[in-house]
């Protein structure tokens, strides 16, 4: 599918004319960075938001910007936090954001599951999140997911028998890599099971955008993504967006009426992606590693027992 927005669209232009009053939404990771800017946009278009974030606090300037705002806590990596903010979660839920994230951990870090770190967070905590949120996607009339992926992911398929770097050297990149392998396919995953439900399910990636993302970064990491000089100040090359114009495929796949009845797929620059080979080479795309429903069916089968673990 094709839609009029163009790679420099900011949240707000794609949610023009859009109406938003009485969905619900949730946006994880929303008190920062591109989370910030997806809740801004959705709440303007008159979405309930609520901001999951590890510190409610951090979210204090949104809540006081927008009375239909509220903050809570969830961190992703904890299985107790997801099962109780699961069950602390009562109505409909319209918008499943999975926004939060982080990147490029040094060293090679699990949670209380035995999942490496990035792993946990990025994909693990937010497939629970959406098994535990299930009754209330259920709920709502049509409810999608949105998940963000990262044009990172075309350097990294799931690697089903080392997931965790146990028997080979851990690497930061490539852990994020494949975080967001299994991002893209979560959604496939969740399309395929709970579309009878009316539920639909898109990643995206945002592009390149200065955040705190970054903050796990030295110098010399940062330079060779282009990102810095080499007196160690950020650089903005002119295919950085801005957060307002990275936040907008996200609201485009949660609430434009453009996507209804659209699921499994990846976009970028407010556009689908076309399927590409994975590699070292490609810049932009979805790579078929990640969008394989065979892939996708396998990694749900994988990850459920843990993931439904975290919620009982
Ligand atoms: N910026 C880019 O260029 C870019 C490119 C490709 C993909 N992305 C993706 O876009 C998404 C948003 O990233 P961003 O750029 O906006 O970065 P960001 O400003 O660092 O935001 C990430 C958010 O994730 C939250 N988070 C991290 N660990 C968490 C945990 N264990 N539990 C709950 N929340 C947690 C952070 O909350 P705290 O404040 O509690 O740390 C933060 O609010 C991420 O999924 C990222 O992978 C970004």
């Amino acid at each position: 599918m094709t839609t009029p927005f163009g790679m420099r669209a900011t949240a707000t232009e794609v949610l023009e004319g859009t109406d938003l009053t009485g969905r619900r939404a949730l946006v994880t990771g929303g008190a920062s960075g591109l989370g910030t800017e997806t809740v801004r946009a959705l709440a303007a278009a008159g979405a309930h938001v609520t901001v999951a974030t590890r510190d409610p606090r951090a979210a204090d300037g949104l809540v006081a910007e927008f009375p239909q705002v509220r903050a809570e806590a969830l961190d992703l990596a904890d299985p107790d936090s997801v099962r109780a903010f699961c069950a602390a979660w009562s109505g409909p839920l319209d918008m499943l954001v999975a926004n939060a994230g982080v990147m490029m951990l040094p060293d090679r870090r699990f949670n209380a599951q035995g999942w490496e770190t990035q792993l946990a967070t990025n994909y693990l905590g937010h497939f629970s999140l959406a098994l535990g949120l299930l009754p209330a996607l259920r709920e709502a009339d049509r409810a999608r997911v949105v998940t963000l992926s990262s044009g990172a992911h075309l350097r990294a398929p799931f690697d089903f028998d080392d997931p965790h770097f146990e028997r080979r050297p851990y690497d930061a990149f490539t852990a994020y890599a494949r975080s967001k392998t299994a991002d893209v396919l979560l959604a496939v995953g969740i399309q395929r099971r709970w579309a009878e439900y009316g539920i639909t399910a898109n990643a995206c990636a945002p592009g390149w955008i200065h955040t705190n993302l970054t903050r796990h970064l030295d110098q010399a990491t940062m330079r060779a993504f282009g990102a810095m000089d080499e007196h160690g100040e950020l650089v903005t090359p002119d295919y950085y967006k801005t957060p307002e114009q990275g936040a907008a495929t996200t609201v485009l796949l949660a609430a434009s009426p453009l996507l209804d009845g659209i699921g499994g797929r990846y976009f970028e620059d407010n556009q689908e992606s076309p399927v590409v080979d994975g590699g070292p080479e490609p810049m932009a795309g979805v790579a078929r590693w990640s969008i394989d429903p065979v892939a996708a069916d396998r990694l749900w089968e994988y990850a459920q027992p843990v993931a439904l673990g975290a919620l009982s």
